[in-house]
């Protein structure tokens, strides 16, 4: 039989020219008219990514967004780009169906079980997006739902995703819910109050109110859905004591509790799920997105063993799994926690090495810390245009207020496209920039960043 690997290695050395940066085709801007209209990117042009940068037609351009894809390890992390390079190279399969299994196949379910923090779990993989998981969740708490019960509860400010149970689960999808014919049974609980860490976690009134509407319904619902940060919701954070009375409404009114992990789950808190962040751990916990740190799509529902029979018509799907990505997440869950020694070359240089070794939620503590006085510092300096600070581990939300302290989001959006045009990538919601920082940021890079940032945001003052 002929080497396919071997001819694989053959041609990527040959064509290793027509991916070399220095030959960049700027000309291809051209083709942006066969891009419909609301895709058109701007004219900056990505040439390169290392890390946290990204090298373009105007220069670096920092990424504190993560990309919208939740990149935890931004760009060409060594350790995820060689691990699929090496798979590639290797002659093991591209592709296989869910009704046979492989090495990774497996190897990958029991590390996402392990490592989610879920008691006993078992995992099902999609190759898909986060909102085609959201839903996998709400169908599998429904098919076991042998009361008859018919509400889901969800919250206000929530975001699931683009699919029709995340359009009527989510309220900021309200406006898409138009291909329903039939009232959804979801009942929206106000958003939970934010929470910022290192405060009292006693309970304010308006969660005690909404934890009491739960129990005044409980006995007619399924199911709850939480993010329980909500990035949408400019970065809402529960309060930890919230997280834990919803789960006793919850284990008492046998409701399964759903959290999404999809923005918060793999690397950005510090932990792999927010469920062991929070220390409440939810029925069913939805990942995705930074699961293969934008290396592939995939995403896991992780529940108990009570779920496993989930229902037929949705579990198989064409792409149970994608290999490629497989490989990535396991990639990222070793760079994340530190790979095995024997994995570890030892050519490389001292510090890669060690690296590699403790993994990167090694030296979480000290990135965040970083981060807290870059955002604390930049607080002061523009104190005239900027609120709250919401947020915790990677994430942050920067309120922009007017010159009397309201809440201002055209100037947010102006900020943000300035930011752009200056080097910077973040995100933006209502009147919140979003920062999403990717943890293999350099201390020297967030400062360089944030100094850019400051600049801009003067600028406006
Ligand atoms: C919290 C949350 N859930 C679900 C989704 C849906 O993910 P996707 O866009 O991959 O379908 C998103 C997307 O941003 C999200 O933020």
């Amino acid at each position: 039989m002929e080497n396919k690997a071997t001819n694989t290695q053959i041609i990527a050395e040959h064509l290793a020219k027509r991916f070399d940066i220095r030959n960049t085709d700027f000309s291809k801007a051209d083709s942006r008219e066969y891009l419909c209209d609301n895709l058109i990117p701007s004219d900056i042009f990505v040439i390169a990514g290392n890390g946290a940068v990204l090298e373009t037609n105007r220069g670096k351009l920092f990424d504190l967004s993560s990309m919208s894809l939740n990149c935890i390890l931004g760009q060409n992390d060594p350790w995820v780009n060689a691990s699929i390079q090496a798979y590639i190279a290797s002659g093991r399969p591209s592709f296989h169906s869910t009704r046979v299994g492989s090495e990774i196949y497996y190897e990958v379910a029991e590390l996402i079980a392990k490592v989610s923090g879920i008691q006993n779990p078992v995992v099902n993989h999609r190759q898909c997006n986060g909102s085609d998981v959201t839903e996998l969740a709400i169908l599998a708490a429904y098919q076991h739902n042998d009361k008859d019960r018919e509400l889901l509860v969800s919250f206000r400010g929530s975001y699931y995703g683009q699919n029709l149970t995340s359009f009527i689960a989510s309220d900021l999808q309200t406006q898409n819910r138009f291909l329903l014919t039939e009232e959804p049974s979801i009942y929206f609980l106000d958003a939970p109050d934010n929470f910022l860490p290192g405060s009292s976690e006693n309970l304010s009134s308006n969660d005690i109110k909404t934890l009491d509407e739960l129990r005044t319904i409980a006995s007619k619902a399924f199911a709850v859905i939480i993010e329980p940060i909500q990035m949408s919701n400019m970065v809402n954070v529960c309060n930890p004591s919230f997280l834990k009375e919803l789960k006793t409404i919850c284990e008492k009114f046998d409701i399964q509790l759903i959290f999404d992990d999809i923005q918060t789950g793999f690397g950005w808190l510090g932990t792999f799920s927010s469920a062991s962040f929070f220390d409440v751990y939810p029925n069913l916990l939805a990942v995705s997105k930074a699961l293969t740190a934008g290396y592939g799509p995939l995403s896991s529902l992780v529940m108990d063993k009570r779920y496993k029979d989930l229902p037929m018509s949705t579990v198989l799907k064409t792409n149970g799994a994608d290999l490629r990505s497989l490989v990535a997440a396991r990639a990222v869950i070793e760079r994340l926690r530190g790979v095995p020694k024997e994995y570890i070359p030892s050519d490389l240089s001292t510090d890669l090495r060690h690296e590699l070794e403790v993994g990167l939620f090694f030296s979480f503590k000290n990135k965040v810390e970083i981060l807290e006085q870059c955002v604390q510092t930049l607080k002061q300096q523009c104190a005239s245009r900027l609120g709250n600070i919401r947020g915790c581990g990677l994430i942050r939300c920067v309120e922009v207020i007017d010159n009397h302290g309201h809440p201002d989001p055209e100037t947010c959006k102006k900020i943000q496209e300035q930011l752009l045009q200056s080097g910077v990538l973040v995100r933006s919601v209502k009147h919140g920039l979003l920062f999403k920082i990717p943890i293999v940021i350099t201390d020297q890079e967030l400062h360089e960043a944030f100094g850019i940032v400051s600049s801009v945001i003067r600028r406006f003052s």
